[in-house]
């Protein structure tokens, strides 16, 4: 890997602002390789070099992956002139470090949405071509039946003429079901279900792959994402395993 300055590779961590890092360089709360850095400019390799901040370990992570509890209300954008973005509700030093939102979740639309800095894998997530399996609980006016389960499963032809690919639908109560896609049309499960007479009351994803939301996951939660969990969106399985 190229050598960076200190103070970049500190602020891309998201500890800091660069102003802010510069202060905390210059008092000498960083050391490479065991070695205080009081410079900010000091060039430093992270793929090789050991850093610590206040002692603590720093690892060095070429993308961030964050998944966030989207409340309803929230626009899925990295900005809008009038309305809050899901970038709003991050904390002040990940505003800073370029996450974009993978997909989009309709302003109506709560539940898992993950932001990052990796186009490559947000394509990965987003594009049919992967069948990424992304799961939604749906409170419908109405009650799906198997005939609506077939036509999903068939790939339905929504109002407008546009073709979804398979889907599945599962009925889990009275006016409630799951609906699991692998595309991501504009406000593709509402039209969905409004194309079988069920108009959506309600919609939140619960999973992409198989990795789901906590049961009692809080809208507006916030957690960083590991490996494991980016594996587990390339699997199937519902979120179950
Ligand atoms: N389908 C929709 O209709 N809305 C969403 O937000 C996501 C999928």
């Amino acid at each position: 890997m190229a050598l960076m300055r200190l103070d970049k590779f500190l602020a891309d961590l998201g500890v800091a602002s660069r102003k802010e890092l510069r202060d905390i360089i210059r008092v000498g709360r960083v050391s490479v390789d065991g070695t205080v850095i009081k410079k900010p400019e000091q060039k430093v390799d992270p793929e090789t070099q050991s850093l610590t901040l206040d002692g603590e370990s720093l690892t060095y992570r070429r993308h961030h992956y964050y998944l966030l509890d989207k409340p309803l209300g929230i626009v899925t954008a990295t900005e809008d002139r009038e309305q809050k973005t899901v970038l709003d509700l991050l904390p002040p030093q990940l505003r800073r470090m370029g996450l974009f939102p993978v997909g989009r979740l309709d302003k109506d639309t709560s539940g898992l949405l993950v932001l990052t800095d990796d186009g490559d894998f947000a394509h990965r997530v987003i594009s049919p071509k992967f069948c990424v399996e992304k799961r939604y609980y749906a409170r419908v006016d109405g009650e799906v039946d198997a005939e609506d389960a077939e036509a999903f499963a068939a790939g339905l032809t929504l109002r407008d003429g546009t073709v979804c690919l398979p889907a599945r639908l599962e009925k889990i109560g009275p006016g409630e079901c799951l609906v699991t896609v692998t595309e991501g049309k504009y406000h593709q499960v509402r039209r969905m279900l409004a194309a079988r007479g069920k108009p959506v009351q309600e919609l939140r994803r619960l999973s992409i792959g198989a990795l789901c939301l906590d049961e009692n996951s809080e809208p507006g939660s916030l957690r960083e994402l590991g490996e494991d969990d980016l594996c587990k969106m390339f699997r199937t399985g519902n979120g179950e395993n």
